[in-house]
């Protein structure tokens, strides 16, 4: 029969892989209510704690008192509106390209410079752990796609030689599941030897990385000769929602052209972009965000060695700790939960078969002190986990 859909659903429980989406009664944040239960919460994405801040609450509120609600229209109708300008200003300033673009999600940004960067007859070459929005912007672009070993800068040049037409490099920035970071310096010199462009989705560099918070381009100082494609999320560090993509004038013209999820959409809430505005302002005048958060980063590492737990060589706030079999991931999850504490397991297909995990993340909210609860909770838990017979 078609459409057995029953089948499907039951070989998905059968496999550990079955996706529930937990209820949050709460705002986001450490302390957090999930399905009726009181929880302290690793696994949002929130790295400054500036999603329930009081400061962009109030320019939200004050947004939709002077803009209204909707944006009533796509950008290339009506639907432009003062904050996107100013907000596109911004970001052009914190990113030192000339021009940014907003997007209403990240995953709308990636399809969108990706599909009106390279068609058929080009190639678009990612690593193979991208975010899934870079590899389905990949598959929807028509151009001849393939994927290099992760991180690998001898591997990109390797799939560079038999590269045809324009040729678009992607990487992630931050490994959204791994939390290690590109090498960008290697993987720049070598797009830029084949006249390749390099495109950088930064969604979890922006706010954590770089003495600005500026992201990995600003880690490592790199150009946009370097990086001519540069593309950050706003619902992870800065705490509201939507994208951009940052660079030349061109290219910001090019995608206003082409970028099919740019053009038939309606433009994100005047007043979130005036919430945004407000973001990359704390995000300038509280570095003590950014410092607390790698004081942060810096405690849990060295105690989740002590309890040799397995770890992934990140100084980001994405700490995952590698469990391998996705049933036991799942239990190491649910043992912490009974313990009042919120760490999602991530499973295939998002990681690689055999690479279950607890994506522990960390923010500039978390205290020392609820750090260490989760360093004694896994110390009790982790040793109860069965052997892995992944
Ligand atoms: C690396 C990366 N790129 C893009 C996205 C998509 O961004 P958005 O949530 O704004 O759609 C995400 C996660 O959501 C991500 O982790």
């Amino acid at each position: 029969m078609a459409f057995d859909l029953s089948t499907r659903l039951a070989e998905r429980r059968a496999a550990d892989l079955y996706r529930q989406r937990p209820l949050l009664q709460s705002p986001q944040g450490p302390q957090v209510v999930v399905d009726g239960q009181p929880l302290l919460a690793f696994c949002n994405n929130d790295y400054l704690g500036l999603a329930n801040h009081p400061d962009v609450i109030a320019a939200w509120r004050a947004g939709a008192e002077r803009w209204g609600v909707g944006g009533g229209a796509s950008h290339l109708v009506i639907g432009h509106s003062g904050p996107h300008h100013d907000l596109e200003l911004a970001l052009a300033e914190l990113t030192g390209r000339p021009r940014a673009l907003l997007f209403s999600t990240g995953y709308m940004a990636n399809i969108g410079a990706v599909t009106a960067l390279v068609g058929q007859g080009d190639t678009v070459l990612q690593d193979r752990l991208n975010h899934a929005s870079l590899l389905d912007a990949g598959l929807l672009s028509g151009a001849r796609f393939n994927r290099y070993l992760h991180n690998d800068a001898a591997s990109l040049a390797n799939r560079l030689e038999k590269a045809t037409g324009n040729t678009l490099v992607v990487t992630d920035g931050v490994f959204s599941m791994d939390g290690d970071i590109a090498d960008l310096p290697a993987l720049a010199r070598v797009a830029r030897a084949k006249g390749a462009w390099l495109m950088v989705d930064d969604a979890h560099g922006f706010g954590p990385l770089g003495a600005n918070g500026a992201g990995i381009v600003e880690h490592y100082g790199l150009g946009i000769d370097d990086v001519p494609v540069l593309v950050g999320t706003l619902g992870k560090a800065f705490g509201t929602a939507g994208a951009f993509v940052a660079g030349s004038e061109d290219l910001i013209e090019a995608l206003v052209q082409f970028a099919r999820p740019y053009i038939y959409t309606t433009s994100q809430p005047p007043a979130l972009a005036c919430a945004t505005l407000k973001s990359l302002e704390l995000l300038r005048r509280e570095q003590w965000r950014r410092e607390h958060l790698a004081s942060l980063i810096r405690q849990f590492r060295h105690g989740a060695e002590q309890i040799g737990l397995r770890l992934v060589d990140s100084f980001t706030p994405i700490q995952p700790i590698l469990i391998g079999d996705a049933g036991r991931a799942v239990r190491l999850s649910q043992m912490l939960r009974e313990r009042g504490l919120m760490v999602t397991a991530i499973r295939p297909p998002t990681v690689p078969a055999g690479s279950a995990r607890l994506r522990v993340t960390l923010s500039a909210a978390h205290s020392e002190a609820q750090v260490q609860l989760l360093l004694n909770a896994l110390a009790d838990c982790y040793p109860l986990l069965e052997p892995n017979n992944a």
